[in-house]
């Protein structure tokens, strides 16, 4: 893998047209029923959640959440690790999982396994991009943004090795024989 300019995948203004329909389906989906929780998948989701919640005219509060997959990235043993937990209490909230990418599903099973325990009002979840071809486990996902092929993708808060995460649209990483 180089450094040079990622290919674009999924441009930045497709990006924000997806972010923007989301936002209106939560919006009336969630109208009407108190403060929505939305909870970050960190790092990942962080740019993604950022543009979410502007476009949400609901009353929502902010969390954030941090896990680790056992291993190197893009190891697939399916074992996930709790880095850091949200602060707010979920018992009778709404709640929102606000993802970067389901490629096994392996992280967001474990997410909906361990948040649904604390008894929220309900849990749903978002998902920017699923790679249809590589899952595992098959997680329930209530707003997706996109389906894309396998391969690997950075930029809108996605990294390889912590580069690219500022890219304003999803890009992939060329390989050296490119
Ligand atoms: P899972 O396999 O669905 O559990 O995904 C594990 C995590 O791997 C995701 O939350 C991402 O942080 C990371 N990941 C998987 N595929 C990619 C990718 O193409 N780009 C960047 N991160 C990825
Ligand atoms: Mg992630």
């Amino acid at each position: 893998m180089t450094d040079s300019k990622p290919n674009t995948l999924v441009s930045e203004e497709e990006i924000h047209k997806r972010v923007d329909e989301i936002s209106r389906q939560i919006n009336s989906d969630f109208e009407g029923k108190g403060t929505l929780v939305l909870v970050g998948v960190l790092k990942g989701a962080f740019i993604f959640l950022a543009d979410l919640s502007r476009k949400l005219t609901i009353p929502h509060s902010i969390e954030f959440i941090a896990v680790s997959s056992y291993g190197t990235q893009g190891a697939d043993s399916g074992a996930v690790r709790l880095l850091m937990d949200v602060r707010e209490d979920l018992v009778g909230r709404h709640v929102l999982v606000v993802e970067d990418i389901l490629d096994t599903g392996h992280t967001l099973d474990y997410l909906t396994t361990l948040l649904k325990a604390r008894n929220p009002a309900s849990l749903s979840t978002c998902v920017l991009v699923r790679k249809t071809d590589r899952v595992q486990v098959n997680v329930h996902i209530d707003y997706l943004g996109f389906d894309i092929p396998d391969v690997w993708v950075v930029g809108y808060g996605l990294d390889f090795a912590e580069k690219h995460r500022t890219l304003p649209y999803i890009g992939v990483v060329k390989s050296d024989s490119d």
